[in-house]
């Protein structure tokens, strides 16, 4: 049987079916915590989401900017969408998305873990983006499922950029 992997570029069905599975053994996932680094305004948060969420804040505070990941996450992981150069365009680039008082290191950091009430962090995935040869890319990405390694990549100094991601 052919091997198939779960993600990006995954059997639809199987993704739903593994969703499904999942849904049915533990509840309704839901993302239960972000975490970010030189995201947009945000240099530096980390917060818990309860099953129903509010961001309140006067205007230009970056609730617009903190939704906005949601978006962004789903838009790299959509299948066709052009993944994460069509996002950072989107976004008028890699510059405009980066915090603009980033120090060094300046990676732009997403974390976010994805459980349900009794299990919060069933699923972590952490994505590190910066510039490499002067392209946007993937610094680094981990899924973990239950605390373990599902998945993981690291761009090293030698490597070209993910021109893929
Ligand atoms: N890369 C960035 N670095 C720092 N600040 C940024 C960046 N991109 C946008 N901002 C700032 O974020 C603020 C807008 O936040 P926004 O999410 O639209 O606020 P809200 O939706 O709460 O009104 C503006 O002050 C803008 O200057
Ligand atoms: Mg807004």
């Amino acid at each position: 049987m052919a091997r198939r992997q779960v993600g990006r570029d995954s059997d639809p069905d199987l993704r739903e079916y593994l969703l499904a599975m999942a849904k049915a053994k533990h509840g309704a996932l839901r993302f239960t915590r972000l975490r970010l680094r030189n995201w947009r305004n945000f240099d530096d948060l980390d917060i818990r989401l309860g099953a129903r969420a509010f961001f309140v804040g006067p205007n230009a505070s970056g609730k617009s900017n903190l939704l906005n990941v949601f978006r962004f996450l789903k838009e790299i992981a959509t299948l066709g969408s052009g993944g994460l150069q069509a996002a950072l365009s989107e976004r008028a680039g890699f510059a405009a998305v980066r915090n603009l008082n980033a120090r060094k290191p300046s990676d732009v950091e997403i974390e976010v873990e994805v459980g349900t009430e009794s299990h919060p962090a069933l699923w972590q995935y952490l994505l590190r983006l910066n510039l490499h040869k002067k392209q946007p890319t993937i610094i680094e990405e981990s899924v973990r499922h239950a605390g373990s390694e599902v998945k993981t990549r690291k761009i090293g100094p030698d490597d070209d950029a993910f021109l893929f991601a």
